[in-house]
């Protein structure tokens, strides 16, 4: 299918702290959002690449307009939008500024600057045979449970009391880039807009809105180089894969 990349890179980075963006946050002394490019178009999975950008960041802009140069007529075609306030907004805003013709959407964040190759490859190899929606996903390695606030005297005693735990063997942690058939997705968005404030803002990523439809969404495996650099923790790791891949 006619595939086209959707690079979501207007977050404000409030949890690494760096008082600017993150997709301008340096990782190895470049842009986070150059090494994001840089792996999209090494994958050579889209004719097109739209990148959302936070409103008004004139650096940027620039940063694309340079790579776009770069790439000069044998890469893919690059254009930027304005993100929203939420990623689904800035996910939308990309969307509707795809080229017509356009059959197959990869949304990636450009958060997971060292997602590899062969993640983006298992995706689209999963459209190709028929998948409406595809998700790269990795095991789970801590025990996750469910907890509430406590309240009265059990506050006392702790803040929280666990009320569950999930089973492991069955959860995964989700990534991107996640691949779907455009007018699934197309849909999928369309239908948010009908949720309530606090149902949209617990939406995390694109798959699960294609899961609100009743549409079957598949997994293929990811990868731990495909982390989403959110906390100083992170990009610590990622300047260690930087030196060197994972055994
Ligand atoms: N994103 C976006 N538009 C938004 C919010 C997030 O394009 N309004 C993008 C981010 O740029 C990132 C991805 O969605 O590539 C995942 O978001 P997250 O890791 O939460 O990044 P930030 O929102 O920038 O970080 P924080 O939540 O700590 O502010
Ligand atoms: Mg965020």
């Amino acid at each position: 299918p006619i595939t086209a990349v959707v690079l979501v890179a207007a977050g404000s980075g409030e949890r690494l702290g760096y008082g600017m963006p993150k997709a301008a946050v340096p990782l190895g002394g470049e842009p986070l959002l150059l090494h994001a490019l840089r792996g999209v178009v090494a994958a050579g999975v889209g004719s097109q690449i739209c990148i959302a950008l936070p409103a008004g960041h004139d650096g940027l802009r620039q940063l694309v307009d340079d790579f776009r140069l770069e790439l000069a007529d044998a890469g893919p075609l690059l254009t930027v939008v304005d993100g929203g306030s939420t990623r689904a907004d800035s996910v939308r805003s990309a969307l509707a500024a795809l080229e017509d013709g356009t059959e197959a959407v990869l949304v990636h964040d450009a958060a997971r600057a060292l997602a590899p190759e062969y993640v983006f490859e298992r995706v689209v190899d999963s459209l190709a045979a028929g998948a409406l929606a595809v998700i790269p996903a990795v095991p789970v390695v801590d025990t996750v449970k469910t907890v509430v606030a406590t309240t009265g005297e059990d506050s006392k005693v702790a803040p929280e009391l666990v009320t569950g735990t999930a089973p492991r063997e069955e959860l995964r942690a989700v990534q991107t880039p996640q691949g779907f058939h455009l007018p699934t997705l197309l849909r999928a968005h369309q239908a948010a807009q009908a949720l309530g404030e606090k149902e949209f803002a617990a939406v995390t990523d694109d798959a699960m809105l294609v899961e609100m439809l009743g549409v079957p969404v598949h997994a293929v495996r990811g990868s731990t180089q495909s982390l989403k650099i959110t906390t100083p923790l992170d990009l610590i790791i990622a300047e260690g894969l930087l030196e060197g891949p994972l055994g």
